[in-house]
């Protein structure tokens, strides 16, 4: 069966699920076009997860994907939070802001019962993972209805895991790709590798459709992964300068600029290794810095510096996720790019 058999679309593109950079109206656009649009929900409440997937139905009956985090919840570590917090401290000086200002926003939660309540509604044709799959019972019910069951492989072992319990279709995410890693059997860096490595390796080790993400931006770069074996293709990057897409301002901004090539893979900014857009908070304490607390707690002590900074048009404590081919961005439909994308 093909891809497009199997999730029921016209076009191999998923525009990729982008947790704070995108809401229901990309998705619902991609997906009126004929590929597959994705609502990511990870940073969603279940009720702006409700109010989302209504949208996207009033805008379209096509299938849709919606996509969850997975990850364990970590126990918070005082020390650690200290220790970072003081190593933020002359940012918080130098704005003025009070250090021990309560913190709220940027939280990442893992998918749950209650966001598997709110599915069962709308049922899509497609649920997505990211950072492993959550419970065999969870699973359960999100096939119980019917849904098509994808998640990121970073490695072949991932890979293969991944087929072991049961999914439909593999994402194989090359390490070019922009926002977070989905990596989820090892915390090393150096196992993670780019997409032309990657994909064929992985098609070689499974018997599901593989699907190829990670610094692909045009037509000749779907064409390529296609001739590797991958049965789609699921770009980010791209998508982030449509019209339909809510990448900040300053994250539009960075994206444009003539820096937007060089990114890097930086923990700082929730505790997970991501890629985006070099800034100064990622230049001064290194991309990957130890101090950082555990996925996804880093990200609460930057809120009012990021605020403050965005408010002044500056994205230095922001996430700029991005992947390293941004020549893909342009600033036109989502529906034109994503019939552009077609080799
Ligand atoms: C801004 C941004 C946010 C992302 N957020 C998510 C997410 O919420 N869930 C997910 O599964 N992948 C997320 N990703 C990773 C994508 O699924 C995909 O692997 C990546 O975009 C592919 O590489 P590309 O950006 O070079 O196209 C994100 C990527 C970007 C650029």
């Amino acid at each position: 069966m093909t891809l497009r058999e199997l999730l029921g679309i016209q076009l191999p593109i998923v525009q990729a699920p982008m947790a704070g950079s995108q809401d229901g109206e990309l998705a619902a656009a991609v997906s009126e076009a004929g590929g597959l649009g994705s609502l990511p929900c990870a940073m969603l409440s279940t009720d702006a997860m409700l109010t989302e997937l209504t949208a996207i139905r009033a805008r379209t009956d096509k299938p849709v994907n919606v996509n969850f985090f997975c990850h364990a919840p970590p126990t918070a570590d005082a020390r650690r939070e200290t220790a970072w917090r003081e190593l933020l401290s002359p940012y918080f000086k130098e704005y003025g802001i009070d250090p021990s200002a309560a913190s709220e926003g940027a939280a990442r939660a893992p998918f749950s019962a209650a966001a598997a309540d709110v599915l069962e509604v709308f049922k899509p044709k497609v649920v997505s993972f990211h950072f492993g799959l959550p419970s065999a019972q969870l699973i359960a019910r999100v096939r119980s209805w019917g849904s098509k069951v994808l998640s990121s492989a970073t490695t072949v072992e991932e890979a293969l895991w991944l087929e072991r319990r049961g999914v439909d279709a593999i994402i194989a995410q090359g390490a070019e790709g922009g926002g977070h890693r989905g990596m989820f059997l090892s915390e090393d860096l150096t196992t993670q590798v780019g997409t032309l490595a990657l994909l064929p390796q992985i098609v070689k080790a499974v018997g599901v459709p593989v699907i190829a993400a990670g610094g692909i931006a045009d037509a000749a770069g779907v064409g390529a992964a296609m001739s590797l074996g991958a049965a789609g293709v699921q770009l980010g990057t791209a998508y982030l300068l449509c019209p339909e897409a809510r990448a900040s301002a300053v994250h539009r901004a960075a994206l444009k600029s003539r820096h937007a090539s060089h990114t890097a893979l930086t923990n700082l900014f929730s505790g997970r290794p991501a890629r985006g857009i070099m800034n100064r908070l990622m230049r001064d304490l290194g991309p990957i810095n130890d101090a950082a607390p555990a996925f996804p707690l880093a990200a609460t002590a930057l809120v009012p510096l990021r605020k403050k900074a965005e408010s002044a048009g500056l994205g230095d404590f922001s996430p700029l996720w991005a992947g390293q081919n941004i020549s893909g961005c342009k600033e036109i439909s989502a529906a034109a790019l994503t019939r552009a994308l077609v080799p």
